[in-house]
């Protein structure tokens, strides 16, 4: 297929449901029924990618009674799995009546890299690097003008030698802070910037040639940190079904020690804290791919992959906490675009940068908190199924009667796909008779 990016909206539809769909017209109508009817907000969305055929909805769920640092938050999550946020609400509930919980961010400082080659002497460049500093800023300042009103801008240019791992491989390594903006278009217009002149100053001055590879932020922000933490005395852990408080914060320390030594349990126990971040991360309009990458990098940052969390039982004293890099951003990008980011952002009472990254920690960790609650006394499938019990009645395409009569049977009953399906049949089958 040539050109279908020229085609206009109804004729790439039109060629994809003809091209590949049994039934064209039931294919044409789904997409059309999640269009908005708003044609302007339709045309908003539309813009945000190329090629858009239709809308794709995920639920924004809220988890409401969050306290951090004293303040009450509800959180917005935007997330298809069951379970997340009624794990999360609860969790946050759970810590409401103990204190809440605290946070602090470490460092707010992120990175960027021109990747280049050199085939002169390294002490030539560095002596010459050292001269190019000020001008290297000074190119940049149409760029960091307004950051820099803000209180942000360049941190600092280091010029790395590579040629260890890679012949004549060379690079700036860049640190910036970005303050409210997660500055990925900020931090790679300073890094091409620093490129050309970079290239032009050394093969000018230098008589050598630079071959520039690349010039990208990293995704990798171990200085973009953020802790977040509960604690309380251990007795004070009891509450319905957790009779025992000693045994349970026992096992929990066990659960996350688990996690720290063991890379299949720690990705999984990790994957849990990505539900909460993710979530949020999502309904905030910021990338979580980016977030995704750098936390997985950081939880392997001494060659093993571990867990993000870790917990301890001191003086009595059980303490659980995560440290997680978060580089976001509250303004730029989608924030101010996307109507429920807006709407999310709002409802967080317009966070700055650092603020969001407490929320999500704290996200993380209440949903780390909540899984490790039901592993290590219920069992996960207990609280998973229950939720998922919907997702099976829809599949079947339950009436109202029908799930009223499933949800109250199986309220004390283990639920599995099989009994749902059976029963469901079988009160279908009574009251057709
Ligand atoms: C499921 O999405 C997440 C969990 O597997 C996390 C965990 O095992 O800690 C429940």
């Amino acid at each position: 297929m040539n050109g279908f990016s020229k085609l206009t909206k109804t004729e790439k539809i039109d060629w994809i449901v003809n091209e590949y769909f049994s039934n064209p017209t039931e294919a044409q109508q789904l997409l059309k029924q999640y269009w908005n009817t708003d044609s302007k907000l339709q045309q908003l969305h539309d813009e945000f990618i190329e090629n858009t055929i239709s809308n794709y909805y995920l639920p924004l769920g809220v988890a409401p009674n969050f306290i951090i640092n004293s303040t009450n938050y509800t959180i917005p999550m935007a997330i298809e799995e069951s379970s997340v946020v009624a794990a999360a609400s609860k969790a946050a509930k759970f810590w409401a009546e103990r204190g809440g919980f605290t946070t602090n961010v470490i460092s707010t400082t992120k990175i960027g890299q021109v990747h280049f080659k050199y085939s002169g002497h390294f002490s030539d460049l560095t002596e010459f690097f050292k001269s190019i500093k000020p001008k290297l800023i000074e190119d940049t300042k149409p760029i960091t003008k307004n950051m820099e009103a803000r209180g942000g801008g360049i941190l600092d240019i280091e010029l790395r030698d590579k040629t260890a791992s890679l012949d004549n491989y060379y690079q700036l390594h860049c640190s910036f802070e970005t303050l409210d903006a997660m500055g990925a278009n900020f931090i790679n217009s300073c890094l091409e910037q620093f490129a050309k002149t970079l290239k032009s100053q050394v093969e000018s001055h230098l008589n050598e040639t630079i071959d520039i590879i690349m010039s990208i932020l990293s995704n990798y922000v171990p200085e973009c940190l953020v802790r977040a933490e509960v604690s309380c005395d251990v007795i004070d852990l009891k509450d319905k079904g957790l009779e025992n408080p000693q045994l349970f914060a026992e096992k929990f320390v066990q659960a996350v020690a688990i996690a720290e030594v063991e890379p299949y349990r720690a990705v999984t126990h990790n994957k849990g804290i990505m539900n909460g971040v993710d979530a949020v991360i999502l309904a905030t309009g910021n990338d979580f791919r980016a977030v995704e990458a750098g936390v997985h990098a950081y939880a392997s940052k001494d060659g093993q992959y571990r867990s993000l969390t870790h917990a301890t039982i001191v003086d009595n004293i059980f303490k659980f906490w995560i440290e997680i890099p978060l580089a976001l951003g509250t303004v730029g990008g989608l924030t101010r675009l996307h109507p429920l980011v807006k709407f999310s952002l709002e409802l967080l009472r317009n966070p700055s940068a650092k603020e969001l990254m407490s929320i999500v920690a704290v996200a993380g960790l209440a949903q780390n908190f909540g899984a490790l609650r039901s592993l290590t006394t219920t069992g996960i499938q207990e609280g998973h199924m229950k939720m998922h019990l919907m997702n099976i009645l829809n599949q079947f395409e339950a009436n109202t009667k029908e799930k009223d009569y499933i949800i109250t049977l199986f309220k004390d009953k283990a639920i599995t796909h099989n009994a749902v399906v059976e029963a469901l049949d079988l009160f279908r089958q009574s009251n057709s008779d």
